[in-house]
């Protein structure tokens, strides 16, 4: 009986996986009964949609507790996506203009997106909800966003990351451990009554700041700033895209994110003290902050006006 020709196409694949599982000295045909008996991968299986629906445990019967959640979730998946390109940028041995510039311009999108999504908090949640449903969370706070401060590292030097009150006194040559006694964000999160932290920054430093004295010590020659003055020293298409970066994470999204604040929270600093709130009427406005990673990038009417107003749409 005449066999069945194999199509040369075919032969021409199954020569070259022999040779790729040769080289590792694996046997094909065992690899090829392993597909014959494995199952075909689904779209719910890749991305493992059962775990991630199962990931919102809410700690009330509120049901705008799972916007909440969901919505913190999702921004932490974005701050993911951008790390995954600060990752990609840093560890170029000298990183292309193309390659610098696209990536940049990726984690300026997921900025946007993270910007202009944040109505989903201000106006996605019965304020009546939200005020009794927070009650069950304390003292979990968005403050504790461990990612939210790597992107910070990973874009500028840390001497840039210094309180505004400290800054004039902080040299260049300080070193990190100098420096993280004086991050802007250990002034944050502190009780507006007595001005202790809270324990909500406690329980961050205790977790974090071990791991983030590592990466900004990493990172201290390889940072974005680092690495433009190195590489692209100039160039304006970077020097737009550093700007742009520098307006969504310092002053743009705050913003957004502030605005939530303002609609839910106590706002009379009198009722703030007397329920044991924080001082985030003076920490969270951009203005008051003013953090830049890139300050040699601005102008100093720039920089003396830095979060009354967004310089950058593109
Ligand atoms: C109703 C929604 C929200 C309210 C009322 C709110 C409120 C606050 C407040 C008051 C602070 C200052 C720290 C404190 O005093 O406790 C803070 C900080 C922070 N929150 Fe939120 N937040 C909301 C949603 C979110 C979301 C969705 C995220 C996303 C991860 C987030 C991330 C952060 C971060 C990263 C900080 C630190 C900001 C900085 O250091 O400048 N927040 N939030």
């Amino acid at each position: 009986m005449e066999q069945p020709k194999v199509n040369p196409d075919l032969q021409d694949q199954l020569k070259k996986l022999q040779e790729k599982y040769a080289v590792m000295g694996q046997d094909l045909s065992s690899y090829l009964d392993g597909l014959l008996y494995s199952d075909y991968l689904t779209y719910w299986d890749y991305i493992h949609l059962d775990t991630l629906l199962s990931l919102q445990n809410p700690k009330t019967s509120f049901p705008d507790e799972q916007i909440f959640i969901i919505y913190h979730q999702i921004t932490e998946l974005y701050f993911r996506l951008i790390i995954l390109e600060l990752e990609q940028i840093t560890s170029k041995e000298s990183p292309e203009e193309k390659f610098f510039n696209e990536r940049l311009s990726r984690i300026n999108r997921y900025f946007r997106h993270l910007e202009n999504s944040f109505d989903i908090m201000v106006r996605g949640m019965e304020r009546e909800q939200f005020l009794k449903f927070r009650m069950s969370l304390l003292p979990a706070s968005g403050f504790q966003s461990a990612q939210y401060r790597i992107i910070e590292f990973y874009a500028t030097d840390y001497i840039n990351l210094v309180a505004e009150k400290d800054r004039s006194t902080t040299s260049d040559q300080a070193d990190v451990d100098q420096v993280l006694q004086r991050l802007y964000w250990r002034s944050g999160a502190t009780e507006l009554a007595t001005g202790k932290k809270t324990l909500t920054l406690q329980q961050f430093e205790k977790k974090y700041l071990d791991e983030f004295r590592k990466l900004a010590t990493t990172l201290s020659s390889k940072n974005l700033y680092q690495l433009y003055k190195k590489y692209f020293f100039g160039n304006q298409t970077i020097i737009n895209s550093l700007r742009e970066f520098d307006t969504l994470a310092n002053v743009l999204w705050p913003l957004a994110h502030m605005k939530s604040a303002a609609h839910y929270l106590e706002k009379d600093p009198e009722d703030i003290k007397a329920t044991g709130g924080t001082n985030w009427q003076k920490y969270l406005p951009p203005r008051f902050q003013r953090i830049i990673f890139y300050p040699e990038l601005w102008a100093e009417q720039e920089k003396a006006e830095w979060g009354k107003a967004a310089f950058i749409r593109s």
